[in-house]
């Protein structure tokens, strides 16, 4: 079974936000570069974070929709990846091993709910691969909202 189905399986009949904590653990266990993952939901102008898995907690649990790579990825309704974080002036440091980074939003139509955020300790680790799959997770996380 493909990623992408064992994921629906697992939060098959589980509204939004009983899916949310199960998705951010099984992404993390599930792929090996995927080393922090979190959902932020968008509140106001802020994203806050409601689900995560890694080994350690963010002190960023509200970021303004004007800061770093999770803001950066709602205001333009695009996934952004970032292939070193230290290079990039937008990134907004949570842990000293991160060095990638890829948000994806969730969308509801042209609407954003909110994103995913994974954080890996590999340069360069993400790719257009995980691209589509993880805007297939936001997918049917955003099918599942409301
Ligand atoms: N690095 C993010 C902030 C969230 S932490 O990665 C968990 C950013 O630049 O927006």
């Amino acid at each position: 079974m493909n990623l992408l189905n064992a994921l629906k399986q697992e939060i098959a009949g589980l509204d939004f936000s009983r899916a949310l904590p199960k998705t951010v653990s099984f992404l993390r266990q599930n792929v090996a570069h995927y080393n922090w993952v979190g959902v932020y939901m968008l509140e106001g102008d802020e994203l806050v974070l409601k689900a995560w898995d890694g080994p350690e907690a963010t002190q960023h649990t509200r970021i303004p929709i004007g800061k770093g790579i999770c803001g950066l990825a709602a205001r333009e309704k695009r996934t952004v990846i970032v292939g070193d974080v230290n290079a990039d002036p937008r990134y907004l440091a949570c842990f000293p091993y991160t060095r990638s980074e890829i948000v994806v939003p969730i969308l509801k139509g042209t609407q954003v709910l909110g994103e995913i955020d994974i954080d890996s300790n590999t340069l360069n680790a993400f790719t257009e691969k995980d691209r589509e799959f993880l805007e297939q997770v936001a997918a049917l996380l955003g099918e599942r909202y409301g």
